[in-house]
């Protein structure tokens, strides 16, 4: 990377930060001198986050909360503070997801979904707000979900797309403080459960994935967390309220890939004709 991050002391909080994503966004600061906490459901999850934070030389926490459950995440915020004092970056990015069409959708389905991406986000930032340093960056992780629709998606197009305005009015709302609120919306991103839940089986690696991506590649954890870096950092002072994709193009690229391969195919009917 030709940009050099220092986090030296900083002390970062990641919410659902033991796997995938989020751990990748966790790592990053943790290799750049910060403190970091993480936090999500699972013991196991929690212990190999810190384990693989610590043997990378980095000074770690965890906590085993559950976003739905406010009292847990209150919790895991007062430790952090009290051991090592208010938190300068937050980043958010607890979800679940599971393909299924709105019949087969039961009610509790579509809850758990929203409970998890949307309330969990409120629960952590309304938590954190009474430990968060003056200058603090949040960092929330959104979808692409939450700007376009998609089939098997209803619960976390409806839960991405609050994530989104309420990453907007905390800017608005905390602006005052001098906490600023951004949300990453990655785009495919390269051996994690969130791809593998959205990818055919037949296409273990996701590389069906990459016709909707302009820069013709995946996404990496790396390209994610250069971002979330990006955005804690003094370079981004003045970003506030922003929902930032980071996907390759993804997300202006609004050709169906149906409708595309349809378009070949008639192009070149119309080539065998001439
Ligand atoms: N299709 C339809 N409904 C489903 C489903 C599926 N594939 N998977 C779960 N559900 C429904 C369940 O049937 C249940 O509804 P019911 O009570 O009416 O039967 C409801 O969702 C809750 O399921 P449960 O397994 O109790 O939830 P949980 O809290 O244990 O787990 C999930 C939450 C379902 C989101 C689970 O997939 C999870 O833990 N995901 C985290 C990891 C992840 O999704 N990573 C990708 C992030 S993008
Ligand atoms: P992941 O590895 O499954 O990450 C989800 C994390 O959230 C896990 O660490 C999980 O740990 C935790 N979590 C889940 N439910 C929780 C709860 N109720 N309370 C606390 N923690 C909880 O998935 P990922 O693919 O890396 O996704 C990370 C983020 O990126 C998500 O916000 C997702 O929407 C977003 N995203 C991903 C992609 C992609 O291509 N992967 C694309 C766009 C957006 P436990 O199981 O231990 O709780």
């Amino acid at each position: 990377m030709d940009i050099q991050f220092d986090f030296t002391n900083r002390i970062v909080m990641v919410f659902g930060g033991t796997t995938g994503i989020n751990f990748g966004i966790a790592d990053a600061f943790a290799r750049r001198g910060a403190r970091v906490a993480v936090a999500s459901r699972k013991q196991a999850n929690v212990d190999a986050a810190v384990e693989r934070l610590t043997a990378s030389g980095g000074d770690a926490r965890r906590f085993v909360a559950d976003v739905r459950d406010f009292d847990s995440v209150t919790a895991a915020f007062a430790a952090v503070h009290m051991e090592w004092g208010e938190i300068d970056v937050l980043i958010s990015g607890a979800a679940g997801n599971f393909l299924a069409d709105v019949n087969s959708l039961s009610s509790n389905g579509f809850k758990v979904v929203v409970d998890i991406d949307l309330n969990g986000t409120f629960n952590v930032v309304r938590a954190a707000f009474a430990h968060l340093a003056p200058g603090a960056s949040v960092v929330n992780i959104t979808a692409p979900q939450a700007t376009i629709p998609m089939r098997y998606q209803a619960h976390v197009c409806a839960a991405k797309a609050g994530v989104d305005q309420l990453t907007r009015v905390l800017a608005l709302e905390w602006g005052a403080r001098n906490i600023r609120v951004n949300a990453i919306c990655p785009g495919p991103i390269a051996g994690t459960e969130g791809l593998e839940r959205l990818t055919p089986t037949d296409d273990p690696g996701g590389s069906t994935a990459i016709t909707t991506v302009p820069l013709g590649r995946l996404g990496t954890k790396d390209d994610i967390a250069a971002l979330a870096m990006f955005l804690s950092s003094s370079a981004a002072s003045y970003i506030s309220g922003a929902v930032i994709p980071c996907d390759g193009g993804g997300a202006i690229d609004s050709v169906k890939t149906g409708i595309e391969e349809a378009g070949r195919s008639l192009a070149a009917a119309a080539q065998a004709d001439s």
